[in-house]
């Protein structure tokens, strides 16, 4: 008995769930989204599980240049591109791809050192309203991005998709549209999908696809389930039992009292709370696994402890164990639970919970 949260992470439903989305890419190439610590679940761990992949996208330049300096030799690209003369100079030092999504950027490439020419992926904005250039920016900065030494040739063509999640045919068809007006007369390989634009949109596909929160056994869908996209959760987050109180109608559980019992009960206390990375914000009635056995959270969850409704009839004991997602028991379900999504759960573990990678 460890008394603590744990992240159990599963090397072989990565492999999985990579050769998913490798089937639904059809020809197109695949570039692992990794970033955010390979939401959640390791950085170097997640790119050596996918090294099947065909390159990888990440956010932030730390996290290229750790892939880098553990040897990956893949197209890693920089979803964001870069703010500074040094990330340029890392970026090529690094062979890192770039996306290029904002005029302040420009500057930055046109000075650089024209012996190490850059990667570039031109970022449209197709109706996402994030980042990229519109389409009909796109002419002007693309000629400026011809003009630079430093810059290979062709650029790559980017977008992103807003809707997907939602299976919004409308506005995804209304984006491709935009893309294609953007990307018109332009040669290089383009790149639209993420995992909801992959499994739900084949027409997204392009030369290459971009997916992240399918290759975690997570279904990129609102309201879906992974099992309907065979997916398999990478990630299941677990604790034990390290308290049971028979407690009687009435009583109290927790700060604040919030929750009573309607009958004379045995309560569960697990070793996970918020500074585990559990949502504080989960309501009574979240469900979580005791002994495989769907229990209700009762109470506000605290900072290393969530409390749960054993039953009165319940034998569970100290040390018994607990899932709080993952392995029979979707993260999707925990986390419309707590009014939010899956993505934040799993990025939201923290630090001092271990990964057990297996
Ligand atoms: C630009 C870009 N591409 C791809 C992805 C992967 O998206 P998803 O995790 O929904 O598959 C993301 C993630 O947010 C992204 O920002």
């Amino acid at each position: 008995m460890t008394g603590a949260a744990h992240a159990r992470i599963e090397l072989a439903a990565w492999r999985h769930n990579l050769a998913v989305a490798r089937r639904a890419a059809g020809g197109a190439r695949v570039m692992a989204a990794i970033k955010a610590d390979g939401y959640g679940h390791g950085l170097v761990q997640a790119a050596r599980a996918m090294s099947g992949a065909d390159g990888f996208a990440v956010a932030r330049m730390e996290e290229a240049v750790a892939l880098r300096n553990e040897g990956f030799a893949h197209r890693i690209v920089l979803l964001e591109g870069v703010f500074s003369s040094e990330h340029v100079r890392a970026a090529q030092s690094r062979r890192l791809d770039l996306v290029v999504h904002d005029p302040a950027q420009l500057p930055l490439l046109s000075a650089a050192d024209p012996a190490r020419p850059l990667t570039v992926w031109l970022k449209i904005d197709s109706g996402m309203h994030r980042l990229g250039f519109t389409p009909d920016e796109v002419p002007g900065a693309a000629d400026a991005l011809a003009g630079m030494p430093a810059v290979a040739r062709p650029l790559g063509l980017l977008t992103h998709l807003a809707n997907a999640d939602a299976r919004d045919g409308e506005v995804t068809a209304l984006q491709l549209a935009a893309f294609a007006r953007g990307s018109d007369g332009l040669d290089g390989v383009r790149s639209i999908a993420n995992s909801a634009g992959l499994l739900g949109f084949p027409e997204t596909r392009a030369d290459w696809v971009r997916p992240g929160i399918m290759l975690y056994g997570v279904s990129p869908f609102v309201g879906g389930r992974a099992a309907e996209e065979d997916l398999r959760p990478v990630m299941t987050f677990g604790s034990e039992l390290i308290a049971i109180k028979p407690l009687r109608r009435g009583d109290a559980v927790g700060y604040g009292g919030t929750w009573q019992l309607e009958r004379d009960s045995r309560i569960g206390v697990v070793a996970a709370g918020y500074g585990d990375g559990y949502p504080r914000h989960a309501p009574t009635g979240t469900p979580v696994l005791v002994n495989g056995r769907r229990v209700p959270l009762v109470g506000r969850v605290s900072m290393d402890m969530l409390s749960v409704d054993l039953g009165p009839e319940a034998t569970d004991e100290v040390g018994d164990p607990v899932v709080l997602w993952g392995d029979g028991l979707a993260v999707e379900e925990v986390a419309e639970s707590a009014g939010t999504i899956a993505y934040e759960l799993l990025c939201c573990v923290t630090r001092r919970v271990p990964r057990v990678y297996i």
